[in-house]
């Protein structure tokens, strides 16, 4: 898995020593605010373990965010599997330490990670899932160029607003097809929903 870098961020693998740091920043409702709530170590540990997982199988996954100045681990922003009306997605999915908001951070890594996944991972298509009420990440979605795609229901949430990119230009692409394209560095294995 690459490591991205940014101005002012460095984005690399997760790796089972970072489970204390995650546990903490976990553990803070404001970054887990528009999920499921505060954390508790068992559940981050899964969480970790789920990460690691797709990483180990060649699956695209989240990166920890390193800032340059002082070497912090201050969230996470990369790719999450997601099933999303019965179809395999790929999101694009940040969370960053309430401490850190509102520096453009989450914009500069969000571009980094939609650049490497058409750059590099050659994705033709990548979602956000985003709660309406959620501003911030709407925000970041539009300067990522991606462009509302429908209404959701998720989990336990209300309707979400699903923001879509495409790596040339705005198509639609039916859902076999797109879960066909999504079978990228795995042996043409299409990518499984593991939540
Ligand atoms: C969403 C989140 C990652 C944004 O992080 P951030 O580093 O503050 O984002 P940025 O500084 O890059 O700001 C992004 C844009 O949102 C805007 N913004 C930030 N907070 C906002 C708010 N409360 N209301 C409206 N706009 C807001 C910023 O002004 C900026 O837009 P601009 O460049 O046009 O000024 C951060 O708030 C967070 O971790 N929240 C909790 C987890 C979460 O909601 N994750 C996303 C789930 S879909």
């Amino acid at each position: 898995m690459a490591v991205l870098e940014t101005p002012r961020l460095i984005l690399r693998q997760f790796g089972e020593e970072d489970l204390d740091l995650l546990a903490e920043l976990m553990a803070n409702r404001d970054f887990m605010r528009f999920s499921l709530g505060a954390f508790s170590r068992e559940q981050t540990a899964a969480f970790l373990k789920k990460t690691l997982g797709w990483k180990s199988a060649g699956l695209p996954s989240l990166f920890a965010v390193i800032v340059r100045e002082h070497s912090k681990l201050i969230g996470y922003c990369g790719f999450f599997h997601q099933e999303i009306d019965e179809t395999n997605e790929i999101e694009i999915a940040y969370r960053f330490h309430p401490d850190y908001w509102g520096r453009g951070l989450a914009t500069e890594a969000a571009r980094a990670v939609r650049d490497h996944a058409f750059r590099d991972l050659k994705l033709s298509r990548v979602i956000s899932l985003i709660h309406p009420d959620n501003r911030a990440s709407r925000r970041i979605a539009e300067k990522n160029a991606m462009k509302v795609d429908k209404k959701t229901v998720h989990v336990v949430f209300p309707p979400l607003f699903l923001r879509s990119r495409v790596s040339s230009g705005w198509r639609q692409v039916p859902p076999d097809k797109l879960a066909r394209e999504c079978a990228i560095g795995n042996g043409g294995r299409s990518i499984g929903v593991i939540f």
